[in-house]
């Protein structure tokens, strides 16, 4: 989608393989294919784009806000009209089963309607009238401009739209390219697009980042870069941008969160929302637990539960019932976890559950590890799929310790009951991350709280209320007294 048209191409095609087929999970399926767009054709989105937004040609940016909304609301109402054909691609894309596809589609629905009503009430609060000084100043929010934005494939409908929805509604133009996997998903929505924004206003293209997004970068004239996914690939971007240093980031990075399960946790709890936390689409969320620490007295305990219950865990294709594992998207994933398991039993650590590792061609069952010690990559990586470390402590100094250290900061979950010892606890820990999760794993909904993390998790704060703020900037018009 280009200049408000839908474009065919006749170039280089990528084939699109599912992970999945009907009788055997691991088997990859070929789906269809995909246009995998070069600089010409990127670089024309860019120049859709910056025509957009700086002639205000289909007046997107300069657009009354009650219009604006107008054809959001048109867009959210085609969306839903499409909820199977996209519940369907995400199943048999990216391998996430039947209620978290659901779930994801209709989080996304709630997400662009919660975002237009706090589109009004922001534009109710900021669009003021101030006085200071014989200085009159008439306020509001505005866009900041041309916005690159890249999409992760563990949510590319909803981490998608959550980039891409605020910085629309704001009055940015936008150009989109979603992952490697789930691409095919948008198609369903690209008329509703078409139908709903001024050209211009949105663009989305497929293709290789180095062959389209590079070459969009390098050209300058982005002035956000937004972006769900990992830091080499946004620092890449970003140094390829001739004037780095006035670009503005909004990215949604690596984190590697830990749950602390103190000795007093109760334990059924804390075993449950472990599971959740380390194997909920089998472990492939930014916000997944990627590192357990048991407290030494009650380890054993813990350990011999928790595994039994992730043995119990359904493998199976994502439209089956009960199915909790389902096929990995990333062909490459068994192997670089293979390496992590290697890599860490080599150095001392057992695996604890009896299905822990087993393959079937590109699925790999989660592996439970213990003891993990800090010279392995399974402590450092963030392993993004199933393989669960787990860290026994005596002090709660060693862990607090290690999440000093690290280069992540998004959240923890903290299970423990008595409450004079949790609350200085949660003192400590909510300055080292942005999210403490009191007997509960790791996430990032509800959609109306801030997402962000410190040091290499992210830069600015997604949610519908902060990322309306990441994407706009405060202008106004001032005069004199005279
Ligand atoms: O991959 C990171 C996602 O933001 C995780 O979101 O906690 O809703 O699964 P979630």
């Amino acid at each position: 989608l280009v200049d408000g048209e839908l474009k065919t191409w006749t170039g280089e095609t990528s084939q699109v393989y599912s992970t999945i087929s009907s009788t055997e999970p691991y088997k990859p399926t070929l789906l269809g294919t995909i246009p995998t767009l070069g600089e010409k054709e990127a670089l024309d989105a860019l120049n859709s784009a910056v025509t957009a937004y700086d002639k205000g040609q289909g007046l997107w940016p300069t657009m009354k806000v009650v219009d604006r909304i107008a054809c959001m609301e048109k867009f959210v109402t085609q969306m839903k009209t499409k909820r199977d054909e996209v519940v369907k691609l995400l199943m048999w894309e990216i391998g996430k089963n039947l209620p978290d596809s659901e779930k994801e589609f209709d989080r996304t629905v709630d997400y662009v309607y919660d975002t237009i009503e706090d589109y009004k009430q922001m534009d109710r609060d900021s669009a003021k009238f101030e006085k200071h000084a014989g200085v009159n100043a008439h306020i509001r929010r505005g866009p900041l401009g041309v916005v690159l934005c890249l999409g992760p494939y563990n949510y590319p409908l909803n981490e998608t739209f959550a980039l891409l929805i605020p910085a629309l509604i704001m009055g940015n133009s936008i150009i989109f390219k979603p992952a490697k996997f789930g691409v095919l998903l948008l198609s369903p929505l690209l008329e509703a697009f078409q139908n709903s924004f001024p050209k211009g206003a949105v663009n989305i293209i497929y293709g290789r980042g180095r062959t389209v997004a590079s070459p969009i970068m390098k050209d300058g004239r982005v002035d956000v870069l937004a972006l769900i996914g990992n830091s080499k690939s946004a620092n890449a971007l970003q140094n390829v941008h001739p004037k780095s240093n006035r670009l503005r980031m909004v990215l949604g990075l690596e984190a590697k969160n830990p749950a602390i399960v103190l000795k007093d946790a109760d334990l059924d709890l804390a075993i449950n929302e472990c599971i959740a936390g380390t194997t909920s689409f089998n472990g492939q969320r930014c916000t997944a637990l990627k590192v357990l620490y048991v407290h030494e007295a009650i380890v054993d305990e813990f350990n011999k539960r928790f595994s039994e219950k992730v043995d119990a865990l359904k493998f199976g294709n994502p439209w089956e019932d009960g199915a909790k594992l389902t096929p990995l998207p990333e062909p490459d994933k068994p192997a670089y976890i293979q390496g992590l398991i290697d890599d860490a039993t080599a150095k001392g650590a057992k695996i604890i559950n009896k299905k822990g590792g087993e393959t079937t061609d590109n699925y790999i069952f989660p592996a439970v590890l213990y003891p993990v010690t800090k010279d392995m990559r399974v402590y450092e990586e963030e392993q993004f799929g199933p393989v669960i470390p787990v860290i026994s402590f005596s002090d709660i100094e060693e862990p607090l310790d290690d999440m000093a250290a690290s280069n992540y900061g998004q959240q923890v979950s903290l299970f423990g009951k008595d409450i004079k010892t949790l609350a200085p606890l949660i003192d400590v820990l909510v300055n080292l991350v942005c999210r403490v999760n009191l007997n509960s794993s790791c996430q990032r909904g509800p959609d109306v709280y801030p997402f962000t993390g410190r040091k290499d998790s992210a830069v600015a704060t997604l949610s519908v209320h902060d990322a309306l703020r990441s994407f706009s900037i405060r202008t106004f018009v001032a005069s004199k007294d005279n």
